[in-house]
């Protein structure tokens, strides 16, 4: 059975690291490194049992379609959305490293190995530390996570490829938020708590959902089953700069993402998520990250 990377399917750990590239030099020695990294990091964990430091790569379509692998065929580029205030840029990217552990530093560690034999190869376009906060708390103060898939087997089953060439395969999405909490912190708990969907203090799904809440929006159904991802974000950033929440995912489908933004974006019925009118998306990408043996083959 193919085997998914690392950072894919377990729950993430309180830092996490997330880094978006542009190939600009040598291909081949960025390859090489993308391939390295996995026996770097076993032998990272080895000297530091504690640290459960896991990685995935995942690569835009134009740079996996230059590798020369077959390309899955939903596999699409992230197109930017909605209109006005409330837009999604989509901004590109042909490499996403995804790093998590229990230790920042390592994670800052793993990425300057990572880039030193490269560094005039490769143009960083966003780096991103992420942290756990609060009881896994977004920084709007509600609880991020309550119904992302909790076991193993559920977890595999939505982020994962099932069969094909591309099995053990995940198409990844990301898209990093800066909030805008003075105007967040001027509604009351309770329509705070009717931009979300669920209660603020122990994260309860209202008794009437509000269509155009955040739950409203990707609480999505088709043919009476529940359209699910496998989410991965973390708070991010410093408190007098810009600060939110870096959103990534992982799925089996495409089409999960693109439905989910589309009515959060007005582009289902024409009602875009209240929640966006307190959080601006400034990056957006789609990415693939192939199984482990599919990455070692490259
Ligand atoms: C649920 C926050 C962006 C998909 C939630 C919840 C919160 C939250 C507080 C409820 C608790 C939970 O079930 O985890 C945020 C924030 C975002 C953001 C602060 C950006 C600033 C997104 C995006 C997507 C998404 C871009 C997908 C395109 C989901 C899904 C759920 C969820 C699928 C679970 C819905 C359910 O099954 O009830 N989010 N979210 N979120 N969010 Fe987000
Ligand atoms: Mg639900």
């Amino acid at each position: 059975m193919a085997i998914a990377q690392p950072a894919v399917l377990p729950e993430a750990g309180p830092f996490a690291l997330y880094v978006v590239m542009k190939v600009i030099g040598g291909k081949d020695a960025v390859i090489a490194q993308c391939k390295s990294l996995h026996h770097r990091l076993a032998t990272l964990n080895e000297q530091q049992p504690d640290a459960n430091l896991r990685a995935s790569m995942a690569f835009g379509k134009a740079f996996w379609q230059s590798l020369e692998k077959g390309c899955p065929a939903e596999f699409d580029d992230f197109t930017p959305l909605g209109d006005g205030d409330i837009t999604a840029p989509a901004t590109g990217g042909d490499i996403l490293l995804h790093i998590n552990s229990s230790r920042h530093d390592l994670n800052f560690y793993t990425l300057r190995c990572f880039l030193e034999p490269v560094a005039k190869d490769i143009e960083v376009l966003d780096e991103t530390y992420g942290f756990k906060y609060l009881d896994s708390r977004d920084m709007i103060d509600f609880v991020d996570g309550t119904e992302n898939p909790k076991t193993t087997e559920a977890r595999s089953d939505v982020a994962l490829i099932k069969d094909g060439e591309f099995a053990g395969g995940s198409f990844v999405m990301v898209q990093r938020f800066v909030h805008n909490l003075p105007a967040w912190n001027r509604l009351n708990i309770q329509a705070q708590e009717k931009v979300i969907g669920r209660t603020k203090l122990d994260s309860v799904e209202l008794e009437d959902v509000p269509a155009a809440s955040h739950v409203g929006r990707v609480d999505l159904k088709e043919e009476g089953k529940g359209l699910k991802i496998v989410r991965h974000s973390l708070p991010y950033g410093t408190v007098t700069g810009d600060h939110g929440l870096l959103f990534i995912a992982y799925c089996h489908t495409q089409h999960n993402f693109n439905a989910m933004l589309k009515s959060m974006y007005g582009e289902t019925d024409g009602q875009s998520d209240q929640m966006l009118r307190f959080t601006k998306a400034v990056t957006g990408a789609y990415f693939f990250a192939p199984s482990v043996e599919m990455l070692e083959s490259l």
